[in-house]
């Protein structure tokens, strides 16, 4: 799923790549499920570095593909 939405083009568990590690993302993010979501949804900036997150549409990850790749990166 990581690979089809083309997530693992920035990030990965445990290094950070153009965006942070999902470790990372798992430490300071824990317990935010919605807020991260809606992060991956919409994009992010500000949070990790000077480096923004590019908005994820629905045609590259459905709302089900989203959820559970959120709850899995927080077990991370
Ligand atoms: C073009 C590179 C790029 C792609 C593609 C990308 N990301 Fe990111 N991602 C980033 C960057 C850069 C950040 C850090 C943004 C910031 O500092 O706020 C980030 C942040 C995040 C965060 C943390 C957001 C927060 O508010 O704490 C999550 C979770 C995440 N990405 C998941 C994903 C998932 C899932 C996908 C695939 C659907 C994805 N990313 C695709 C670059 C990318």
């Amino acid at each position: 799923m990581m690979k089809t939405s083309g997530c693992s083009v920035c990030h990965s568990i445990d290094k950070k790549i153009v965006g942070p590690a999902y470790k990372d993302v798992a430490a300071k993010r824990k317990g935010e499920q919605d807020a991260l979501e809606h992060a991956v949804r919409n994009g992010s900036k500000g949070i990790y570095g000077p480096i923004p997150m590019p908005a994820n549409p629905p045609t590259k990850i459905a709302d089900a593909d989203l959820h559970d790749l959120v709850v899995w990166i927080l077990t991370k």
